[in-house]
């Protein structure tokens, strides 16, 4: 009897050695991702959290003048390209392969409506792709997703409007327990004019707004990760309960 529990007590803590526990965050999107200023605010705010060793993680580093030298560049945002596109070539399944994540921001659909003027349904439908892709990645992935920031050129904004009409009721109908999808509106109380440096890419003004309301979607969605992982590394001593 001795030597069975300590048989399971050291199998128990070289499995739970061998997991990784650190948490790790993919910001995914297209320039509003990449060549903007909220991820180092995001990081700013985060280190004040529990959350602060979160591993930021994806194949770039673009950094945009932010005055930040601390913060962790790693994202997967990719300025110009388009969700259908993205969906239609599989690229996330391989960003995800080389970056595996816990949880994901999704900021995407502007330059499909801005450069390809796609419907909406289209747009939808590369999203549903994508969460299929980033939970066969992850099952448990955490997937936050933003109804997107107005543009301050052209006249997009009734459509861009219209995507972010149809993403809650989108978002609720892929839900799933172990990989929730929170829909954040990046749209509200975000100034087409003001918030914006060039029409496109938020200013300081428009990063601090993203950052704020990325910010609890993110904590909880961490907390929820951590519960995850934490109720995983104990699951291993249930096979020798009895
Ligand atoms: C866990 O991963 C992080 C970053 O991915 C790394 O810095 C750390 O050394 C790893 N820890 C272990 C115990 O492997
Ligand atoms: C999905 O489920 C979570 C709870 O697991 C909930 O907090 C969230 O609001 C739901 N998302 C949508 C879009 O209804
Ligand atoms: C950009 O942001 C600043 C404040 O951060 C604001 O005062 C300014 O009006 C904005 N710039 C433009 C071009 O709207």
């Amino acid at each position: 009897m001795v030597a069975f529990k300590f048989f399971a007590s050291t199998l128990l803590a070289s499995t739970v050695a061998g997991q990784n526990t650190t948490l790790r965050y993919m910001p995914f999107g297209d320039s509003i991702t990449e060549i903007i200023c909220w991820r180092a605010m995001l990081w700013e705010k985060l280190q004040t959290t529990e959350f602060a060793s979160v591993n930021w993680v994806g194949s770039g580093k673009t950094e945009n003048n932010c005055g930040d030298s601390k913060y962790d560049r790693d994202n997967e945002g990719h300025s110009g390209f388009l969700a259908i596109n993205i969906a239609n070539a599989n690229q996330l399944v391989g960003w995800l392969k080389t970056n595996p994540a816990d949880v994901i921001t999704m900021h995407l659909g502007t330059n499909d409506i801005v450069q390809q003027n796609k419907p909406v349904d289209q747009i939808i439908a590369a999203f549903t792709k994508l969460v299929g892709q980033m939970r066969d990645s992850n099952p448990n992935m955490k997937i936050i997703v933003a109804q997107i920031i107005p543009m301050g050129l052209g006249s997009y904004n009734t459509a861009i409007q219209n995507l972010n009409k149809a993403i809650p009721t989108w978002a609720q109908g892929l839900n799933k327990t172990e990989s929730p999808i929170w829909v954040v509106d990046q749209y509200t109380g975000f100034n087409g004019g003001s918030d914006l440096r060039d029409g496109v890419h938020p200013n300081q003004s428009g990063d601090t707004k993203m950052a704020n309301i990325w910010y609890p979607a993110l904590v909880h969605a961490l907390e929820v990760a951590k519960a995850d992982k934490l109720t995983a590394a104990t699951k291993v001593e249930v096979p020798f309960t009895a």
